[in-house]
């Protein structure tokens, strides 16, 4: 290929499609709202690092993203899933929704009575009709790409937590998502076992997975992330390049909350 025709890494972002577009999104609870005016879009194969002080709204943005929140306003375009706060969704846009967003939040939720390979193989059982045979396959090609291949007959109170949240990620995994939303995955670990998570989660990244997480782990954000979103008080502070957010952020509330980080 002559150097003429060789795309620089932004024209080919460019030309990537949009997997999420957020419009004007808030979200009341009660009167309290704690998300207003949240604007954002994410192209295929993108990783957007959310962070922010504690009840910023981090958690609520990505519980709004696959609806387990509804929002109180706005419109949230999800793997082509396009979903009006003013309408409600349909049964069926849900379902597609749940399938196309693969979710891992701070607590594993594995169930306790089956082994990592049946908290892997059940959901694609039931979710997409998957054989027994065939989930199970998938499960154990995912728990040795998560580094558990030894551990599939385990249950997971045998197992630690970095082992417990690198099952919940294969069990995410094995719903083929078009997406995966972290909620502060290794907040709840060990910083040992929190690498081992991190460590999987950066090469999903590598890897070309659409992914959004939300987490205190300043490193991750600046090296794995292509952007940073900055969120106060439920509004997006600031967003763009990850190095240029997190070296120089513009705003005086962004230099506060990375100035308190840093000194922690
Ligand atoms: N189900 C709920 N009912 C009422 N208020 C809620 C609910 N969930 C969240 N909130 C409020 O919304 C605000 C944002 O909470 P959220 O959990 O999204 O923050 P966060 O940025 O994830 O914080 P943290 O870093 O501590 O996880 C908080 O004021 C919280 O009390
Ligand atoms: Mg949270």
């Amino acid at each position: 290929m002559s150097l003429m025709t060789e795309k620089s890494p932004i024209q080919q972002l460019e030309q990537r499609e949009e997997i999420v577009r957020v419009t004007n999104v808030e979200k009341s609870f009660g009167t309290h709202r704690v998300l207003e005016d949240i604007n954002f879009s994410m192209k295929a194969g993108e990783v957007v690092a959310i962070i922010g002080p504690s009840g910023s709204g981090k958690s609520t943005l990505l519980r709004c993203l696959n609806q387990l929140e509804p929002p109180t306003k706005g419109t949230i375009k999800l793997a082509g899933i396009e979903i009006d706060a003013s309408k409600n969704a349909t049964k069926k846009q849900l379902t597609e929704l749940r399938r196309a967003a693969g979710m891992v939040f701070q607590s594993f939720n594995l169930f306790p009575h089956m082994t990592a390979l049946a908290n892997v193989s059940l959901p694609q059982q039931r979710v997409l009709g998957r054989s027994k045979s065939e989930s199970d396959k998938r499960s154990l090609a995912l728990l040795k790409r998560v580094g558990l291949e030894g551990k599939a007959d385990q249950y997971p109170v045998r197992c630690s937590g970095g082992q417990q949240q690198r099952i919940a990620i294969a069990r995410a995994l094995a719903l083929d998502p078009k997406i995966m939303l972290f909620d502060e995955p290794t907040s709840a670990l060990d910083p040992e076992l929190g690498l081992e998570v991190l460590a999987v989660m950066k090469e999903l990244a590598e890897g070309g997975m659409t992914m959004i997480v939300v987490t205190h782990e300043m490193h991750f954000a600046e090296t794995v992330s292509d952007r940073v979103i900055i969120m106060a008080d439920g509004r997006i502070l600031e967003e763009g390049p990850s190095a240029s957010i997190m070296r120089n952020p513009q705003t005086e509330r962004a230099q506060r909350f990375l100035q308190a980080v840093k000194n922690r």
